[in-house]
């Protein structure tokens, strides 16, 4: 069978006597012969040849796991709400929504090395010393190799089952055999069922086996977890044919450079997709970082030119983040844009915004950024804070220590209110903060502490005068924006909060 794993090998255009089919890796789509690219999702080299699999036809036409009748919903049983088992990890019980539901079918997907063993099994191990069996099956390690890993981890106990083992109905025979309330599956990518020919990994082993144990967690109650590769592009392989068949999808990311990482909920059908957990990868297994503001902006060096802190809001919780930039003469005739941790593309925005609407020159500059701890910042109100460093670095003029950003960036250089800017000021003042720098905004605020002054910006010029004040000043004989854009008052803010005392 040839393989399509490299542009240059000859291949047939059609699988001989028509034997097999070739599947897009990604989203199994399914082609007679070999293509380049997949018309269904566009990504390169991804087709696989794979058997055709003659399926036996199963009871009804679909996956369908329940194969229930129709009844008017106010018939229909309510479910058992409070049938949640804890993991043993407060975090990771916030974002299933409160524990694992029972019956449920959880996918953690992540870069290989990234803890996903780790987190499982320790995890595994909680719930197991808690009184509840589970079996941990792994098609990736052997048991022995499983067993010294849960020493280092001290989560070395009876209940525990460990099992090495690639068939996935020699699995699931024995999680209803031992009795399991848990099954983990490292990884649903290294296991296969017999029926297929195709090799573990390959789109239709995933399929068949993802849709496989989302039928058994139903049909035995057993709550089944399974870890995911995720592919070079981000994506769990295979992700379109996996992500629907189960109830959640988390990712577990960061820069395995970096102690921190970050649990994020894709997709849950028990809870918001909103929260994130943040963990430490210590010597002894993960640990979970419940003050991340204070984790990523601690032993920050005071008066650098180029840091700036932005308060985030990473689901309903406010994070602080420092965000560091360094602007520096390029050799190149197209300078380097760099970011870690933040958008490419929204730091090519707000440098777009800064150059032209602003008037800071960056067109024969490399412009370097980087968000502390190896942190992903998804929210847009951190705009401002990239806009301030990004300043600060060009002019070299630090950014006064108390001053914490929170503002989405406009393309005509305005700056846009964020949501929930009473959060943001909490979490600013609890970290020993003393201003902020935010849109202007609706919210009402007139009752909170004054503690943080709050200075509210029309444009990312007053942000900047508020910031790097003399010394943009000093390089600046105007903004490029129309007049009207420098009617922002003194230091180009309006304060709407009183100034902290002392
Ligand atoms: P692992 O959980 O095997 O990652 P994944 O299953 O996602 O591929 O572990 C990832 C890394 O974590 C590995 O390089 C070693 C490191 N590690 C620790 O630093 N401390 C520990 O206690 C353990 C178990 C692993
Ligand atoms: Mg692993």
């Amino acid at each position: 069978m040839l393989q399509a794993d490299g542009p240059d090998q000859v291949r047939p255009i059609v699988c001989p006597g028509g034997s097999g089919v070739y599947v897009c890796q990604e989203c199994g789509y399914q082609s007679p012969k070999w293509l380049g690219r997949c018309p269904d999702c566009g990504r390169w080299n991804a087709f696989l040849e794979e058997p055709v699999e003659r399926r036996v036809p199963r009871r009804g036409h679909t996956d369908g796991v329940l194969g229930e009748s129709p009844r008017p919903i106010t018939e229909v049983a309510e479910g058992n709400r409070s049938h949640r088992t804890s993991t043993g990890f407060r975090e990771l019980d916030r974002i299933l929504g409160g524990g694992l539901v029972a019956s449920s079918v959880v996918l953690i997907g992540g870069e290989p090395g990234i803890g996903k063993s780790t987190l499982l099994l320790q995890s595994a191990g909680r719930i197991a010393s808690s009184g509840l069996r589970v079996l941990y099956a792994t098609g990736e390690e052997s048991s022995a190799q499983v067993r010294m890993r849960a020493e280092r981890l001290k989560v070395l106990v009876p209940n525990l089952w460990v099992m090495g083992e690639q068939d996935l109905e020699a699995v699931c025979r024995a999680a209803e055999e031992i009795g399991a309330r848990l099954l983990v599956v490292d990884s649903v990518h290294a296991v296969r069922v017999s029926e297929l020919a195709s090799a573990p990994g390959s789109v239709s082993q995933v399929r068949e086996c993802t849709g496989r144990l989302q039928r058994f967690a139903k049909a035995q109650g057993i709550t089944v977890v399974l870890v995911g590769h995720v592919s070079k592009a981000g994506a769990i392989a295979g992700p379109k044919v996996m992500e629907h068949l189960v109830d959640v999808v988390l990712f577990f990311e960061g820069d395995r450079q970096y102690r921190y990482r970050v649990l994020r909920a894709d997709k849950n059908r028990f809870g918001s997709t909103e929260e994130i957990a943040v963990f430490e990868m210590t010597e002894a297994g993960l640990r979970e970082v419940g003050d991340v503001s204070e984790a990523l902006i601690a032993g920050r060096p005071a008066g650098l030119a180029g840091a700036a802190v932005a308060a985030c809001l990473e689901g309903r919780r406010p994070v602080m983040v420092e965000v560091q930039a360094l602007v520096a003469p390029s050799p190149l005739p197209s300078p380097r844009r760099v970011a870690m941790g933040f958008d490419t593309s929204r730091m090519a925005m707000v440098l777009a915004v800064l150059e032209k609407r602003v008037g800071v020159s960056l067109l024969h500059q490399d412009v370097y950024l980087k968000v502390s701890g190896g942190f992903r910042i998804s929210d847009p109100a951190a705009d401002l804070a990239v806009a301030a460093a990004v300043a600060s670095s060009c002019y070299d003029c630090p950014i006064p220590a108390g001053m914490v950003f929170a503002g989405e960036v406009g393309l005509g250089g305005e700056v846009r209110p964020v949501r929930d800017v009473r959060s943001r000021l909490r979490e600013a003042e609890r970290l020993g903060f003393s201003e902020m720098v935010v849109g202007l905004h609706t919210e009402d605020l007139s009752r909170r502490a004054p503690v943080v002054l709050l200075r509210s910006v029309e444009t990312v010029w007053g942000a900047l005068e508020v910031a790097v004040g003399s010394a943009w000043r000093g390089a600046q004989a105007g903004p490029k924006t129309p007049a009207g854009d420098r009617h922002a008052g003194p230091g180009g803010s309006r304060n709407f909060g009183a100034p902290r005392v002392g």
